[in-house]
């Protein structure tokens, strides 16, 4: 070859060379592939198996099999969308941390026609920033406060009280109407004795049965019902807040101002009536059924777990003994309560009140080497982290002492979500459960029928309604 011809040559590739390098070097550096996994069938792909029942303090036949055969983190098709299912503790960390950045929350069609569209749990972007700043702000006025934590308190005895003449109570039943009582109380300022509480129940079981129905608005399908139960509630709500004002403005009747969320809420100048009337729907979507089932997964593992019983028993004993008879707990009573952390930490973990967020991919995502394509659903699976006995010893045992250390584990433990999603209620719900079983424990032992077992649908529910036998204890609420 001719030395001119040469130097053509080696131009020509390095020129060839140089747009190769200069078109695909980005898309090379980016490469990584879509997890393996498989679609299932056309439409519903693998939803199905995927929603099978189990028990849920198991992670269920789907998700092992696919994690044995795919690992952590696989593809699959969900709720009519391809999906990246994530039961990597790493990958559901990222996620949560990177809300509206690379993913967003994607709650299926069905509950936004429920919750609306400017309800927090499915809201995005500025109207989702503002709902969650009143949340948090009104959470972190409440907590503390002698009057949230009397009312707490209150309900708590007025529930053992009843149980004095009964030998079995069903108790998942027995929670429920506790977290119930307690949460009506403090948004709407409503006592269990009052109509509009039980009408409110009514309708509000109704709603959250359309919650995970078929969306068919077919008159007299559950989601139907659902939605027509959500229109009363509002108007029960609407009316609640009229009367409210009409107070305030025509009567400027003051000194009946109550402490619950609705008050403040009345003043709240960011919202408007249909955002302060989706956050009354959500405070009580929230907070009712998540803390009933923690208080039952409480209940059910110290159940089956004395020495731990024993140790809780102590640490309340001792906060009893601090104080009068009859005297109300407190704030610094609560931050006493290390032990009781632990248990309810362990309930979350072992027990999976919640198992899995939905979130989807806002652009194409490289974590480690797989890519997430944009618009794909993306579900952090909270369960399957719980019980990797990689990252807990012996996972499958109930042991409140293993949060002992304070590790990395602990910082990306997720029983309330995270990130700019993260549970607003965490410490009410908390609270309710420290200061129930403070009286419980010291009043009752108890026993669980045998045979049941905490079921996810995905939703949590106990099998038999977690019947316990009881047994009370001597100088029966001399604690409370
Ligand atoms: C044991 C009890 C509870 C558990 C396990 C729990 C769990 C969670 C989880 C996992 C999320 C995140 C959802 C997501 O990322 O998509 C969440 C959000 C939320 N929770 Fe809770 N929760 C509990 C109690 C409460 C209580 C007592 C309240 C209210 C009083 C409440 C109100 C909310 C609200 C409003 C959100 C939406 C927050 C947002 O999107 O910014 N929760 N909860």
């Amino acid at each position: 070859m001719a030395g001119d011809q040469r130097w053509f040559v080696i131009g020509f590739v390095g020129f060839l060379v140089g747009i190769i390098l200069n078109h695909f070097l980005p898309w090379l550096l980016r490469i990584g592939v879509v997890p393996k996994g498989s679609f299932g069938w056309p439409l519903l792909g693998e939803t199905l198996a995927f929603l099978k029942p189990h028990p849920s303090n198991s992670i269920g036949s789907f998700l092992q099999d696919h994690c044995s055969r795919y690992g952590k983190v696989f593809k699959s098709h969900l709720f009519f969308s391809p999906t990246v299912v994530s039961c990597d503790q790493d990958l559901n960390y990222f996620i949560l941390q990177n809300e509206d950045k690379l993913f967003q929350c994607s709650y299926p069609k069905p509950i936004h026609g429920i919750l609306g569209k400017v309800s927090m749990l499915v809201a995005v972007g500025d109207t989702h920033k503002r709902l969650r700043n009143v949340a948090l702000s009104l959470v972190n006025t409440t907590k503390s406060k002698p009057e949230f934590l009397n009312d707490v308190e209150t309900a708590a005895l007025h529930i053992l009280d009843s149980w004095k003449d009964m030998k079995q109570v069903i108790f998942w039943e027995e929670s429920r109407k506790f977290t119930f009582n307690v949460i009506v109380k403090q948004v709407l300022g409503l006592t269990p004795e009052e109509p509009q509480t039980t009408e409110i129940l009514q309708d509000f079981l109704t709603f959250m049965r359309g919650l995970i129905s078929l969306p068919l608005y077919i008159p007299g399908t559950p989601y139907a019902r659902a939605v027509q139960a959500r229109r009363r509630i509002s108007s029960t709500v609407k009316a609640i807040i009229e009367e409210r004002r009409r107070r305030r403005g025509h009567l400027g009747d003051h000194n009946s101002k109550k402490n619950d969320f609705l008050e403040i809420l009345l003043y709240v100048d960011t919202l408007s009536e249909d955002e302060k009337i989706s956050f009354v729907l959500d405070s009580l979507l929230g907070g009712y059924e998540t803390t009933s089932l923690l208080m039952s997964m409480v209940v059910y593992f110290l159940g089956q777990s004395n020495s731990a019983l024993e140790q809780l028993k102590l640490e309340h004993q001792s906060i009893r003994s601090m104080k009068k008879k009859g005297e109300f707990l407190n704030w610094e009573d609560y931050k006493k309560m290390d032990f009781s952390q632990k248990v309810m930490n362990e309930a979350l973990r072992y027990g999976n009140v919640v198992k899995f967020v939905h979130r989807k991919a806002l652009k194409d995502v490289k974590f480690r080497d797989y890519i997430i394509p944009s618009g794909w659903k993306v579900l952090p699976v909270f369960s399957a982290v719980h019980l990797d006995p990689n990252l807990h010893a012996n996972a499958l045992q109930f042991n409140p002492w293993r949060w002992e250390s304070d590790d990395q584990t602990c910082k990306k433990f997720t029983p309330f979500g995270g990130g700019s999603r993260s549970c607003p209620g965490s410490e009410l719900a908390k609270v309710e459960v420290a200061f129930f079983l403070h009286h419980l424990i010291q009043n009752y032992r108890w026993k669980v029928e045998e045979g049941e077992q905490a079921m996810a649908y995905p939703y949590v529910e106990f099998h038999k309604g977690l019947a316990i036998k009881l047994q009370p204890l001597k100088n029966q609420f001399g604690s409370g």
